[in-house]
């Protein structure tokens, strides 16, 4: 289901951007809540970014970040990504697999992705989130920021393992089968107390998006 994921996203790519709205100004109007979050949380911060995509968020962050190292395991991301008109100066684009994370020469002071963590599945989200966590300095700040589900997100589609599936199809007809977990706030408190005393969840409801942020 995985090697599925990585697939569908690698199709989309060029029309990712599009697909969510994010070409047009009354949707990145509707996610200034997330875009001011995130850039408070990480003012002056060296960031991993891990599924970046075409770097719709990076492109914001970075306007108060030090630094972002943004990473997609698929090239055909960072392919659309180069095309904005970010601050280059401060983002580098990298091709790596979130669960397969190199050793960095540095360690970073945050580290955060939107809409990816509920496409990690169940039994991989604890080493995920040690890697991940090695990778960063202590009392590093992390931000994970996931779609809120609507009205019909919820398939009743589950695996073997209790992920959640839904169906998701490209335009020229191809369907992909993907894991979508939509955390409730009591899982999140569950899964994340283990590496954090300091946890805050927010609600975007404008956004239609909820966001945790930790420090390690
Ligand atoms: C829903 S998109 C989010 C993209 C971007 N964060 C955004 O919100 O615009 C999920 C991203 O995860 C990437 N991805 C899938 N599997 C991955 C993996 N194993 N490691 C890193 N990125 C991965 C996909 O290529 C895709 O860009």
């Amino acid at each position: 289901m995985i090697n599925e994921m990585q697939e569908y996203y690698k199709h989309r790519a060029t029309n990712y951007d599009v697909s969510m709205g994010y070409d047009n100004e009354s949707t990145i109007y509707s996610q200034q809540p997330v875009i001011r979050y995130l850039q408070e949380s990480f003012k002056d911060q060296s960031l991993l970014e891990i599924a970046c995509g075409p770097c719709f968020w990076t492109q914001f962050v970075a306007k108060t970040a030090k630094s972002i190292l943004a990473t997609d395991y698929n090239e055909t991301t960072l392919v659309e990504a180069h095309k904005k008109n970010i601050d280059w100066s401060r983002v580098s684009l990298k091709q790596i697999d979130a669960y397969n994370l190199p050793s960095f020469p540095q360690k970073f002071t945050g580290a955060f992705a939107v809409d990816w963590f509920a496409h990690v599945p169940l039994s991989k989200r604890h080493k995920f989130l040690s890697n991940l966590h090695s990778c960063l300095v202590s009392n590093s700040e992390i931000i994970f920021c996931d779609q809120l589900p609507g009205n019909n997100s919820l398939t009743g589609n589950y695996d073997h393992e209790g992920n959640h599936l839904q169906k998701r199809s490209l335009p020229d007809g191809t369907i992909f089968t993907i894991i979508k977990n939509y955390l409730t706030e009591n899982e999140t408190l569950r899964l994340f107390k283990e590496f954090s005393s300091n946890i805050e969840i927010k609600q975007f409801p404008e956004s239609k998006r909820w966001a945790i942020r930790y420090k390690i």
